[in-house]
């Protein structure tokens, strides 16, 4: 009988014609995952609709960028959150921070499993001293150091939730969330490997008060460009880091020495102008998952079916420790979409999977393989026999 994995990617495979999945093996899906072929003729509407409309095609992109909404609105069953677009998750972070006064509150609360965009940025900051204060991302240790951490002088906690190398999910987003609002703290939570991966649903999370972050470049596969800040719908910071998209009802009015005003609605954190074609482009996207039927649900059951393949034939293999290993040993219930490995030469095992055509990643000594939908337990099984004929064929 068909395996489960390969009901659904034999179903999907064949509309990614373009990426050639079915005859790559793709396993950068943590990264970047292959656009199904309906995004092209999103691109294509996307300069159609600027050569007809001229300026007016506007109206046009912000219709799409409204589906994109909508998609992430029933993703994390957020009927009321409020999705600001930017081109990168930078951007919208340094926009949201830019609204606290750090001055007067200069303790930023964050972990050492965060992402560069994140990092880097805080890391700055604190030369020009702000308290970054960094708990251990360990689930079983962070909501007591979060805790800890906290006094009048914290401006903001900010966090994933899955970490970026590990793949390990933080379980305790409510608790989190709990402890900030008791405190009157903001809480952002960096949710760019959760998103379209591990499902969350804001009302039974109880996270209406936070703000995500949230990334197309990825799981979404809405490509560069499509990166969203969820707010809440009372929300009334008022971002230092500010565009004039921000409030367009303003526009008009005499310019006067009154404090800037910010629209109510989705805008809040916006910048200026920018290129839509990604916009149309993953509107196309957002049809395909749609007419697909790729829920959460069922997304999240392919790629824990697919994580728990690859970790079995990965385990099989009985490798040397030494050698590679298990970036964790947590459940795979407690993984997000990709598996981490651990090892001291994982460089240069990425860099002889990319000369068997096998594409992975590596950062520092952690080797990650992300399956997407598409991907096969055959593809699975051959990226596993490649890993094999490495770590055999290294010489340390
Ligand atoms: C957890 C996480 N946050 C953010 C990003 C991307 O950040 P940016 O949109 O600023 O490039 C990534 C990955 O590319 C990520 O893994």
């Amino acid at each position: 009988m068909e395996h489960k994995i390969d009901q659904l990617a034999n179903r999907i495979s064949p509309h990614y014609t373009h990426f050639d999945v079915q005859n790559r093996l793709l396993f950068t899906g943590h990264s970047h995952q292959a656009w199904p072929d309906i995004a092209l003729e999103g691109l294509k509407e996307s300069f159609s609709s600027a050569a007809n409309e001229v300026d007016n095609k506007w109206d046009a992109a912000f219709k799409k960028t409204e589906l994109l909404r909508g998609y992430l609105r029933n993703f994390y069953d957020d009927p009321d959150g409020l999705y600001c677009r930017g081109e990168n998750t930078h951007q919208l972070l340094v926009s949201w921070l830019s609204s606290f006064d750090l001055g007067e509150k200069p303790k930023i609360i964050t972990t050492n499993g965060e992402f560069h965009s994140m990092f880097r940025q805080l890391h700055r900051l604190r030369e020009e001293d702000l308290e970054v204060i960094t708990v251990d991302a360990n689930p079983d240790t962070i909501v007591k150091e979060v805790r800890n951490e906290i006094d009048d002088r914290v401006s903001a906690i900010m966090l994933s939730h899955v970490y970026f190398e590990s793949g390990i999910i933080n379980p305790h987003l409510g608790t989190i969330a709990e402890l900030a609002r008791t405190n009157n703290i903001p809480f952002l939570i960096d949710d760019y490997h959760g998103t379209n991966v591990v499902p969350l649903s804001i009302r039974d999370e109880n996270l209406e008060d936070c703000y995500l972050l949230i990334g197309g470049y990825k799981y979404l596969q809405w490509g560069e460009g499509n990166c969203f800040l969820r707010f809440p719908k009372n929300c009334e910071l008022r971002p230092v880091i500010t565009g004039w998209f921000a409030s367009f009802s303003s526009l008009d009015e005499p310019r006067n020495d009154q404090p800037v005003e910010y629209d109510d609605g989705n805008q809040r954190f916006a910048s200026g102008t920018f290129d839509p074609a990604s916009q149309f482009r993953a509107a196309k996207v957002v049809e395909f998952f749609r007419e697909q039927e790729l829920s959460p649900t069922v997304l999240r059951r392919q790629y824990l079916a697919q994580v728990k393949l690859l970790r079995k034939l990965f385990l099989e293999q009985q490798f040397d420790p030494e050698v590679i290993k298990l970036r964790h040993e947590r459940s795979l219930e407690q993984n997000g979409g990709f598996l981490a490995l651990q090892s001291p030469f994982a460089r240069t095992i990425r860099a002889k999977l990319m000369e068997n055509k096998v594409f992975t990643d590596a950062r520092g000594d952690v080797l990650r393989l992300g399956p997407a939908p598409y991907i096969t337990t055959d593809q699975i099984n051959q990226a596993i026999e490649k890993l094999a004929d490495v770590v055999y064929n290294l010489n340390p």
